[in-house]
């Protein structure tokens, strides 16, 4: 059934600022985030924890299915437990994308986000907002930005998480991951038709919330 909650797709590839700048969307238009690279993060860590093996479609989608997961003032809460700091590690980042290849995996997840569609609105953040998980979205953003751009946002933000991080490791990484969420079958990652592309390798924050803030108001205004 469609929805009038307007909804904000911002997709675009690892480390590129989605996180930032849906955020502070969200924050200023008071819109619902949801962080969906969160919950893919979430599902790996479980896996990893249980010793599962991560090529194992349907037993990590039946982990996916039974998380009890909260988001909570910022914190991300699986159970009792705030994992806000551990879902961030590479490993995990990286254990997120494989598992996120597999559809059952996908399909676990989907209730879930669909159920963050919540008046007055929501700012969604992934690699497939737009084009599967809210198709009828009235913003669609592709943002981007250079490798090198990426490698070294990811840097600064391990470093002030307290993770080890090295800038040739993580441009490698980076690459892969690229390579995965791109021409993977299910869900590849790719900008919605109708998406606006936005390149913010040159921009700070500020420029690019200002520009999709601007986006959404002409959308509104059609
Ligand atoms: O922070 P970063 O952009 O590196 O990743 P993330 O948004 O936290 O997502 C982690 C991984 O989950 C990605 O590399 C994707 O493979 C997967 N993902 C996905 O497949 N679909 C989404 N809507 C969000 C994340």
């Amino acid at each position: 059934m469609a929805s009038s909650i307007p909804v904000i797709a911002i997709d675009g590839p690892t480390a590129s600022g989605k996180g930032t700048v849906s955020q502070r969307v969200a924050q200023h238009l008071g819109f619902h985030y949801l962080d969906s690279g969160a919950l893919y993060r979430l599902a790996a860590l479980c896996a990893l924890r249980a010793g599962t093996d991560l090529a194992d479609e349907a037993s990590v989608a039946a982990l996916a299915s039974g998380m009890k997961i909260r988001f909570v003032d910022g914190q991300v809460l699986l159970g009792s437990e705030d994992v806000s700091t551990a879902i961030r590690a590479e490993e995990v980042g990286n254990s997120a994308s494989r598992i996120a290849a597999h559809p059952a995996v996908r399909t676990a997840l989907v209730a879930l986000q669909l159920g963050f569609r919540c008046a007055p609105g929501l700012v969604a953040d992934g690699r497939d907002m737009g084009t599967v998980i809210f198709p009828d979205a009235g913003l669609k953003v592709f943002l981007t930005a250079s490798a090198q751009a990426r490698a070294q946002r990811r840097y600064k933000q391990l470093i002030d998480k307290g993770f080890p991080a090295n800038m040739l490791d993580l441009l490698k990484d980076l690459n892969e991951r690229d390579a995965r969420d791109s021409n993977r079958a299910a869900s590849p990652l790719r900008p919605a038709e109708g998406a606006h592309l936005l390149d913010t390798s040159d921009m700070t924050a500020e420029q690019a919330v200002a520009q999709v803030l601007a986006w959404h108001a002409a959308s509104r205004s059609l």
